[in-house]
């Protein structure tokens, strides 16, 4: 339950279907605060729902594809209407697809650019006049290491995130003084779904341009309730503070064996 004498906040999280967003909509449901999921599979949202309301939380599942202005539309729509007013909007998807630059399609680039970055900005887009009427808000986006340490074979995905991080700092001088603070969580390497479906053949080489570029020192990775934490500790902020960049890591080893 909400603790005592804080109010419960409405949340939305975008990519709630698996990593990182289904562990930030459990955390956020343990204070008692309802939760909205979105992500385009369904099946394994409402899988996410259940889970959080077999544990006593309030959470509801709709269908989202942040490339689609009208999804977005639909899905902000829907989840105020079952929960009320948004308070805390968690923006979460993204995807990465690898290759190098020379090599990889233009469709993969503009659906990294779409979900990852123009997605992200709509939705802000969409929410924002009410949280800046209400003069109160977080608006979290989740972006990544990438967007400050470009890495080798994600040309596409490190552009959007450091176009996301540039978008969200903009938001923070924009929002000053409204209440509504805008907020950049930047993970480190992590172990969610993303990269389970990429291609071997490329992996390996991708590893190896990491390790030649100091951009892979270990193999120690994030799980999603270590995001999920850093994320609490942003929205969970008193009211006239802000925790406006928090990046995550996984603890390096004393050395690497
Ligand atoms: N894993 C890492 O090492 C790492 C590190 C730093 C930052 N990140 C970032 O963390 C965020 C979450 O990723 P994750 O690691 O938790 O990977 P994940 O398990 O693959 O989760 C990605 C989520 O994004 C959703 N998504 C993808 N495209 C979407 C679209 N068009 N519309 C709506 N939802 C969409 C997916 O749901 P559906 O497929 O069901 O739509 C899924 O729920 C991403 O922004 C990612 O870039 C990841």
């Amino acid at each position: 339950m909400s603790e005592p004498g804080k109010p419960a906040r409405t949340v939305l999280v975008t990519g709630a279907s698996s990593g990182f967003g289904a562990a930030i909509a459990r955390d956020l449901a343990a204070l008692g605060w309802p939760v909205a999921l979105g992500a385009r599979r369904v099946d394994k949202l409402d899988a996410v729902a259940k889970a959080i309301q077999d544990a006593g939380g309030k959470a509801f599942a709709h269908p989202l594809d942040v490339t689609d202005r009208d999804s977005i539309d639909a899905f902000v729509h829907a989840a105020e209407t079952s929960l009320g007013p948004a308070d805390v909007v968690i923006s979460n998807a993204g995807v990465g697809i690898p290759g190098l630059a020379h090599e990889v399609s233009p469709d993969a680039w503009r659906t990294e650019i779409d979900t990852n970055l123009l997605g992200p900005m709509l939705l802000a887009r969409r929410v924002l006049p009410a949280l800046i009427e209400r003069r109160r808000g977080d608006i979290v986006f989740v972006t990544s290491l990438n967007a400050t340490q470009p890495r080798p074979f994600q040309s596409g995905y490190s552009a959007a995130k450091a176009g996301l991080e540039n978008f969200a700092q903009t938001l923070k001088l924009e929002l000053e003084g409204t209440g509504v603070r805008s907020t950049i969580v930047r993970p480190g390497p992590s172990q969610t779904e993303m990269g389970w479906d990429w291609d071997p053949e490329l992996v390996k080489p991708m590893l190896k341009s990491w390790k030649r570029f100091g951009v892979l020192r270990h193999h120690r990775f994030l799980q999603p309730e270590d995001v999920a934490g850093a994320v609490r500790s942003v929205v969970t902020a008193p009211t006239g503070t802000h925790l406006d960049l928090v990046q995550i890591n996984p603890e390096a080893p004393l050395e690497e064996s």
